[in-house]
């Protein structure tokens, strides 16, 4: 009989590689994976049962909320507060870091930011959508944590993982050993081990990138787009074209292929769309994780000071070959 390895005993394999872990942290990331199940069983009968369409609320960002939206922040912090672990959640739908209850977590070590529903356009038209969040140590001791606490930089983050709401619906983590892929099987209702230790292949071949905004480009992302769509049979030209629009489907489908996503800067959003604290940084840790690379077009992703909560990057993350081909067009811009 085949055997199988669910996220829940994988977890808990893995706290050895952390001699001093005492399991707070794989608590943390059980509570995100039954959170996760909650959201996966809502977004599966998203049309059948009233969730679809807005909440008729806008968010810090100005985005109008989807009712998902609402409900999978919810969930979300609902079993974060419950566990006992994190003493902070920083996300989206919220413009100031949530507070925990702080007599039940007042020795929580963990911070979370979160994406609680990514690729909200996505949602009304039963397309794949995600959940993408991002664990830090807080620093301080003892208090409340304060917004210094939160705003650490990428590379020291502890733990990053994002789920996808798919065909079928995974769960992708690292801890900064490496990144490891759990697939749901709905008949046990458990994430089970299967895509262990991913590596995005280093030659990628997928380039995703959303073509509408081009005459906002810098010239250099418009040359590499050139670039892409020429044909040479040597570096295996022209490249796909590949884009869904949710950045958690769009980054899965090229760490398993090979490929690069930008979401560049440009000309009306100086500093692109993506949110550094709870979409860049997870998946830049996991990229990098996985073998391959994320740069905002200057420096590493994992590498920049954040300032505010909210504040946006521009990001060029994947496959290794390929991100250091859009940098060296970046470089030669004039
Ligand atoms: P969110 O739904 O969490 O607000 O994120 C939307 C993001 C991301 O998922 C995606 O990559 C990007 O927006 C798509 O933006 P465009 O529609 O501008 O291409
Ligand atoms: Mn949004
Ligand atoms: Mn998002
Ligand atoms: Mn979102």
């Amino acid at each position: 009989m085949a055997t199988f390895k669910t996220l829940g005993q994988f977890i808990i394999e893995k706290q050895a590689d952390f001699p001093y872990a005492k399991g707070e942290l794989s608590r943390l990331l059980r509570d995100i994976g039954i959170a996760a199940k909650v959201v996966n069983r809502e977004v599966n009968k998203a049309g059948l049962v009233d969730i679809l369409g807005d909440a008729g609320q806008v968010n810090v960002q100005g985005e109008g909320q989807k009712k998902l939206d609402v409900y999978a922040d919810e969930q979300f912090i609902r079993a974060l507060q419950s566990g006992g672990e994190c003493c902070v959640v920083a996300s989206e739908e919220h413009e100031l870091p949530v507070d925990i209850d702080w007599e039940f977590s007042k020795n929580a070590k963990y911070i979370v930011c979160i994406d609680p529903l990514d690729g909200s356009s996505n949602i009304d038209v039963n397309v794949s959508v995600g959940t993408i969040f991002s664990i830090y140590r807080r620093d301080s001791l003892g208090g409340k944590p304060t917004m210094e606490d939160i705003l650490q930089k990428g590379s020291k983050q502890v733990a990053a993982g994002y789920i996808v709401y798919g065909s079928s619906t995974m769960l992708v983590y690292t801890t900064g050993k490496g990144v490891n892929g759990f697939t749901l099987d709905p008949s046990i209702g458990e994430f089970c081990l299967s895509h262990p230790c991913m590596k995005v292949p280093t030659k990628g071949h997928i380039y995703s990138i959303n073509e509408g905004n081009y005459r906002k480009f810098s010239s250099g992302v418009k040359k590499y787009i050139k670039y892409c769509e020429e044909e040479d049979a040597s570096t295996n030209r022209p490249y796909t074209s590949r884009y869904i629009g949710s950045l958690v489907a769009d980054i899965h489908r090229n760490l398993l292929l090979g490929g690069i996503f930008i979401y560049p800067a440009t000309f009306t959003h100086p500093n692109g769309k993506l949110r550094l604290m709870y979409e860049c940084n997870p998946i830049a840790f996991i990229i990098e994780q996985a073998g391959g690379k994320a740069t905002d077009g200057r420096q590493r992703i994992l590498d920049i000071e954040p300032k505010t909560l909210h504040q946006r990057s521009a990001c060029f993350m994947g496959s290794l070959e390929m991100v250091e081909k859009v940098e060296e067009f970046l470089l030669a811009e004039d």
